[in-house]
C-alpha cells in the first residue's frame, strides 16, 4: 500500500484537529520524553541536521546537488520513527497510526496557506495537554497567525530551472563532493533551495528563532512539513518533463541513518528517486503551483556550452547589516567564447554573490535588485533572494580547512536584464546591485542573532 502525504491545510479544512495532526503531535510528544542519545528521540532527530556534535550530527547536505536527494532520505527515515512512535500513544486509533503519513505545507498556494497551519499556533491540545506543535521561537507575526511574504514562497524562479544542474545552481544544486563547501570553488545552492527553502526557513524563524539556525531548526515541528513540501516540489518538477542527475557521483553516494528499529540505514539518490516504488509514498497534489506554471513552459533552448566568463565585480566586500545596501561596479564586454553569443544576442548573463562569510544567520532574507536606483517600482529590477540558512556550517568548515570559501549564490539575470533594456534602465558598462530585507526584522527569542553581520566578498557579473 502507498501512504499518501496531505496537504495539512487541506485536512484542517475539515476539522481544527484533524486525526493525522493530532497523531504527529503526540507522537512529537513521546519523541521529545526520549534521551537525546536514542537515534529515535527528538532532539536526536533534530541534531542530525545541527552543527555541533558527534559524528552522527551535521550530516545535512546544503548548497550542493545533495540537498534535495539528502533531505528526502531524511524524511522518510524521521516518518518511519513518527509512525513507531505512535504505538506508545493509546489514543491514537491503529487505522490512523498505519495510515499515517507526513503531511506537508503547502505555502505554495499563497494567501492563508502561506501562514502556519493552526495546528502549530495554539499552546494546547484539544485535550488541554500542552501542544507539542507550538514553539515560541518563531518570528512574532508568524506565531500570531500572519502570511509569509510573497517573496519568500515564490515557486517562480525554481520553475525557471529545466536543468538539475548548472553554473547558477540549477534547479537542485551545483556538482559537489559529499563535503560541499570545503572545496574550492564553493558549493552553489539550487534555486529551490535559495527560494522557497531558504527564504521560508527566515520567514518562520526570523533572528534568534529555531527555523533560522541549522542546530535548532529540527526542534520547530513545522520543519517537517516545510522539508516535506520542498520534497514534493521536486516531485513537481519532475512532472514537468525535467530530469535527475544521471551522473553516478550523485546517484550512488550514501548518506546514513537510522530506521525506527535504531537499525542502520543506507540511502542514496538512487534509491529514493521515484517515491511511490521505492519510498512507498505519493503526494496528494503534483499540480506547479500557480504562479509557476508560466516559468515551467518557458523555452527550454539549451544554454552555451562554453563557461561563463567574470565581465566584472566589486573591488570590496560588502557588508550586510539588515538595511538596504547597494554597490556600483563596472563591466566589461567579453574576450572570450561568450563575445560570439553577444554578437548574436544569445547571451545569458548571471550575478554571482561570492565568499559569503558570516557566524550565524541573522535570519534576515534580502531580496536582490538590478539597477533599482530610486525606480519605485521594484518588481522589474527584482533577481531573486539571497537567505543565510547554513551560513554556520561555512564557518565550521573554514575553521579547519583554511581553503574554504563561503557561501555563493548565483542568479541568472538574463531575463532581467532583457526587460531593464527595453526600460531604458540598462547601461552595460556599469551595474548596480541593491540587497534590501523582505520585511522589517524583530528579535525573536534572543537578541544575540540580530545585526549578525554577514559579509560579501564580492558580487560579479559573468557573460555565457
Ligand atoms: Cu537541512 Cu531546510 O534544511
Amino acid at each position: 500500500m502507498a501512504f499518501m502525504r496531505a496537504d495539512i491545510w487541506t485536512l484542517e479544512g475539515n476539522q481544527e484537529w484533524h486525526p493525522v495532526t493530532e497523531a504527529y503531535a503526540r507522537a512529537v510528544a513521546v519523541m521529545k520524553t526520549r534521551p537525546a542519545s536514542d537515534v529515535t528521540s527528538w532532539r536526536f532527530q533534530a541534531a542530525i541536521h545541527a552543527s555541533s556534535g558527534g559524528d552522527w550530527r551535521q550530516q545535512c547536505q546544503h548548497n550542493c546537488w545533495f540537498f534535495l536527494s539528502w533531505h528526502r532520505a531524511y524524511l522518510f527515515w524521521f516518518e518511519q520513527i513518527v509512525r513507531a512512535a505512535m504505538k506508545e500513544v493509546d489514543e491514537i486509533d491503529p487505522e490512523v497510526r498505519e495510515a499515517w503519513a507526513l503531511p506537508y505545507w503547502n505555502y505554495s498556494r499563497g494567501g492563508t496557506y502561506a501562514s502556519l497551519p493552526r495546528a502549530f499556533l495554539t499552546e494546547q491540545l484539544p485535550d488541554g495537554a500542552e501542544n507539542p506543535l507550538y514553539v515560541r521561537e518563531r518570528r512574532q507575526r508568524i506565531n500570531n497567525g500572519d502570511a509569509l511574504t510573497k517573496e519568500a514562497i515564490a515557486t517562480t524562479e525554481a520553475f525557471k530551472a529545466h536543468t538539475f544542474t548548472g553554473f547558477d545552481g540549477g534547479f537542485g544544486g551545483a556538482a559537489t563532493g559529499k563535503n560541499h563547501l570545503d572545496q574550492d570553488p564553493a558549493g552553489v545552492a539550487g534555486r529551490l533551495e535559495r527560494t522557497p527553502h531558504g527564504s521560508v526557513h527566515n520567514g518562520v524563524g526570523g533572528p534568534g528563532g529555531f527555523m533560522s539556525l541549522f542546530e535548532t531548526a529540527g526542534l520547530d515541528p513545522v520543519f517537517w512539513m516545510h522539508h516535506a513540501n520542498i520534497d514534493r516540489l521536486w516531485a513537481v518538477w519532475i512532472t514537468q518533463g525535467f530530469a535527475n542527475p544521471t551522473d553516478d557521483r550523485w546517484l550512488t553516494t550514501e548518506f546514513e541513518f537510522h530506521d525506527e528499529q535504531k537499525q542502520l540505514q543506507r540511502s542514496r539518490a538512487a534509491g529514493v528517486l521515484d517515491t511511490a516504488s521505492n519510498l512507498g509514498y505519493t503526494y496528494e497534489d503534483l499540480t506547479v503551483p500557480p504562479a509557476a506554471e508560466e516559468a515551467a513552459a518557458m523555452s527550454r533552448a539549451p544554454r552555451p556550452d562554453h563557461p561563463p566568463e567574470l565581465v566584472g565585480a566589486t573591488d570590496e566586500p560588502l557588508d550586510l547589516t539588515g538595511r538596504r545596501t547597494s554597490v556600483t561596479f563596472g563591466v566589461e564586454s567579453s574576450r572570450g567564447p561568450a563575445a560570439a553569443s553577444e554578437r548574436a544576442g544569445s547571451e545569458r548573463l548571471y550575478l554571482s554573490l561570492d565568499g559569503i562569510e558570516g557566524d550565524r544567520n541573522p535570519g534576515t532574507t534580502y531580496g536582490v535588485y538590478l539597477n533599482l536606483g530610486d525606480d519605485d517600482e521594484p518588481e522589474p529590477h527584482y533577481v531573486g533572494n539571497v537567505s543565510f540558512f547554513g551560513i554556520e556550517k561555512s564557518r565550521d568548515v573554514r575553521s579547519d580547512h583554511p581553503a574554504g570559501h563561503g557561501l555563493r549564490y548565483v542568479f541568472d539575470i538574463t531575463d532581467t536584464v532583457a526587460a531593464l533594456r527595453g526600460r531604458d534602465r540598462w547601461n552595460p558598462g556599469r551595474v548596480e546591485v541593491t540587497l534590501a530585507p523582505l520585511e522589517e526584522d524583530e528579535p525573536v527569542a534572543t537578541a544575540e542573532a540580530v545585526g549578525a553581520p554577514i559579509r560579501v566578498g564580492s558580487v560579479g557579473l559573468y557573460v555565457q
